[in-house]
């Protein structure tokens, strides 16, 4: 039966490019919508951005445009690293979508008719000069408990207390460093905690099509202790204005919180990609939206980060359930990726570069295979190894799957004009080695995709990739060859030969969900005029083409390159002299020191730069959380920065020399923020540390961090 599928993956906030994280996540689901289309299945796959919400609100304020050119601008650079991966959304829309703002409302109201929503006066943090709320990552102040400055509203980084943000002391907006005021303000609530709501959820979560671990960490949330405390809270669904979202019907000034309008923008992407036209287009679907969503034959499913479960397997089903709407299949979770054991911060996405690992030509495909081959159906979190990546693709794509198909074809061509033998007698077809290899597995890496055990289904793959290579070497096509008998149809070297490319075309049907474009490329060397569906998988190779180059190995050096910070990236080869045209050389050369310049410090003053190169080079103040010595380095401390971000950042700094750790800790300093992250021997440096030294180090000892005049905060920009 043809299934109809509804596929998500996690809607990216709209203030920042991708990160591997997300291309990841969109990899895992594209390979299973593909699995999915390749057994003959109608797949509608739709992504959005996630547009709404105050940091995006404040991020367009700070950049002097409009959130909507804002988002509009983010949205423009998605293509790139969508087409680059292979990522083949059938729809790519926008939570600030009119279709959003249609269906939030429909949603809100069928709730609120449903006696589901309610109001209630909230006592928050305002900031006076900005006139607006803060949402708590906002606020800062000094920690109730130890009083360290700068601490954030939930917990402090010094001692580790927790609280709520008003009871920090001398709390302060981030936004204008104003004294925040208590302000009352009505807002609206999704009644969670009303036992129908609970008992719904209960049921859907705990029913078995959970992933088991995340079943387990749901019935935490329900749990309650001995007075009844605990269990699903009520939900704050609204937002007072200012903010950039979709407004609450009937109820001036107020917004829908962006969580309650983001998953709703999975709906809205469908609506806009039926009202466009595209399912019927693609599949001939003659159904509305509406009509569609409405039919209890669809499926549902929505991937996304572990980090976001909450939302999408208590919230989402609930709104959908009481609002009258059919409720998702499943939520498939998974875990994050590290790279080389590093955890990565979510909002910058330090480590590989998705957009650098393009731009230094290294095959998407390559990691599409590498992710596929780590990935279970677990929430488990996928390392990203260099060393295990190039081993990997070089030893798995290049040295046993390609391997095969390049090995047959000079056989093939020298001595049988391209053709195979056919027809082979379908009872010894069936019994040659490599037929037998991959009609064995064929089932298993069906079902390994279908339930997202893509690396049993590629070692499935890989195993099968093995026993006709060796097949190959164990039949000796060259020895037989050399038997002018065997030159002719239907020899047992064209039997040989036969075998392992049909074994090869399997292999690649296999992986095509995987590997798009190399196994398009491989189906027109096995003479297909289109890749070959799961069902017409029997159809005999005929007559193969030339053999052209089908995957590249992975260079080690590309590894180093993609975790080098760009300037050793990109450093452009010097020009050769006969180019060297006047203005551009005159220009050179105004920029450059003349030989006798003064040498402060041991060094002429540098190459006169404009303000616009300057301001490339983003200095922030930081403080040193904490400092420790790195063990087996001679010249690193590990600092702890704190840049006013929510987060923290790690740095090794060359200054073991002329600092104890604990000299630094609480400190001021400036470091360099935009700085590419660095994958170093002992993880990954996230900037720079400022320090003065002289040029000639022996002669004039002495390393000194900067430190600056007091009053400086955290996150203030130097310039
Ligand atoms: O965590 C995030 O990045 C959110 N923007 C995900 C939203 S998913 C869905 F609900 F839209
Ligand atoms: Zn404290």
């Amino acid at each position: 039966m043809t299934r109809k599928l509804f596929v998500t993956t996690a809607l990216p906030y709209a203030n920042g490019a991708f990160h591997i994280g997300h291309i990841m996540e969109y990899i895992q689901a594209d390979i299973w919508v593909r699995h999915q289309r390749l057994h003959g299945h109608q797949v509608h796959f739709v992504g959005a951005d996630d547009a709404h919400g105050a940091p995006i609100m404040i991020a367009a304020e700070k950049a002097g445009v409009t959130p909507q050119e804002f988002v509009a601008r983010i949205a423009a650079g998605r293509k790139q690293y969508l087409d680059g991966f292979h990522v083949a959304f059938d729809n790519w829309h926008s939570t600030d979508g009119p279709e959003n703002h249609q269906l939030a409302q429909d949603v809100y109201r069928a709730l609120k008719k449903n006696g589901l929503i309610f109001t209630r006066e909230i006592e928050q943090f305002f900031d006076p000069v900005k006139n607006m709320f803060l949402p708590d990552r906002y606020i800062k102040g000094e920690c109730p408990k130890c009083s360290a400055k700068d601490q954030y509203g939930d917990s402090c980084e010094v001692c580790g207390a927790v609280y709520a943000p008003t009871e920090l002391k001398n709390p302060y907006s981030t936004l204008t460093g104003a004294t925040p005021v208590m302000k009352k303000s009505e807002h609206h609530f999704f009644q969670l905690s009303s036992p129908r709501c609970v008992e719904f959820l209960k049921s859907w979560t705990q029913d078995g099509r959970l992933q088991p671990e995340v079943a387990n960490k749901v019935r935490e949330w329900f749990a309650t202790d001995e007075d009844g405390q605990g269990g699903l809270g009520d939900w704050d669904i609204s937002r007072d204005a200012p903010y950039f979202g979709i407004e609450i019907p009937d109820a001036p000034g107020k917004y829908f919180y962006v969580w309650l309008d983001a998953p709703i923008g999975y709906l809205a992407s469908l609506k806009n990609w039926f009202d466009k036209g595209g399912p019927r287009q693609k599949y001939g679907e003659a159904r509305s939206f509406e009509e569609f969503m409405a039919s209890p034959e669809v499926e549902q499913y929505h991937f996304i980060g572990k980090d976001i479960t909450y939302f999408h397997t208590l919230f989402w089903p609930a709104m959908l359930h009481f609002s009258g709407r059919k409720v998702p299949d499943n939520v498939f979770v998974h875990g994050f990726i590290t790279v080389s054991g590093e955890k990565m911060s979510k909002s910058r996405g330090t480590g590989i570069d998705p957009l650098r690992y393009l731009s230094l030509g290294m095959n998407p495909e390559w990691l599409r295979y590498y992710i596929a081959a780590k990935l279970n159906s677990h929430v488990e979190d996928v390392d990203f190894n260099p060393e295990d990546f190039v081993a990997r693709v070089n030893s798995d794509l290049v040295g046993k799957y390609v391997n095969i198909a390049s090995r047959c074809a000079s056989f093939v061509h020298k001595y049988f004009e391209g053709a195979l033998a056919n027809p082979i007698d379908a009872d010894k077809f069936r019994k040659l080695i490599p037929v037998a290899a991959v009609q064995g597995r064929e089932q298993a890496i069906a079902d390994a995709i279908d339930k997202r055990e893509y690396n049993r289904a590629v070692r499935e793959i890989m195993a099968a990739a093995d026993e006709i290579n060796q097949y190959f070497d164990t039949a000796k096509p060259w020895e037989l060859a050399k038997d002018p008998s065997q030159r002719v149809a239907n020899s047992e070297l064209h039997e040989v030969l036969t075998g392992c490319l049909e074994g090869f075309k399997y292999l690649t049907l296999f992986l095509a969900p995987i590997l798009p474009d190399l196994t398009a490329r491989a189906f027109r060397f096995l003479g297909f005029d289109a890749p070959l569906s799961w069902e017409q998988r029997a159809t005999c190779v005929k007559t193969i083409g030339v053999y052209e180059h089908l995957m590249t190995r992975v260079d080690a050096k590309m590894l180093d390159a993609l975790f080098e910070p760009p300037a050793a990236v990109a450093a452009p080869a010097p020009a050769p002299k006969a180019a060297a045209a006047a203005p551009a050389a005159e220009a050179a050369e105004a920029a450059a020191p003349a030989a006798d310049a003064p040498t402060p410090g041991g060094e002429a003053i540098a190459p006169t730069i404009g303000i616009e190169d300057f301001t490339k080079i983003d200095l922030r103040i930081a403080r040193i959380v904490n400092a420790e010595h790195v063990e087996g380095a001679a010249k690193l401390l590990r600092l702890t920065l704190d840049v006013g971000e929510g987060r923290h950042r790690n740095v090794f700094s060359g200054i073991k020399s002329a600092y104890d750790p604990e000299q630094l800790v609480g400190k001021l300093t400036v470091m360099v923020a935009n700085l590419a992250p660095r994958k170093m021997k002992f993880g990954i440096s996230e900037g720079m540390v400022l320090a003065a030294s002289h040029a000639d180090e022996k002669a004039n000892p002495g390393i000194y961090v900067l430190e600056p005049f007091p009053g400086a905060q955290p996150g203030m920009r130097v310039r």
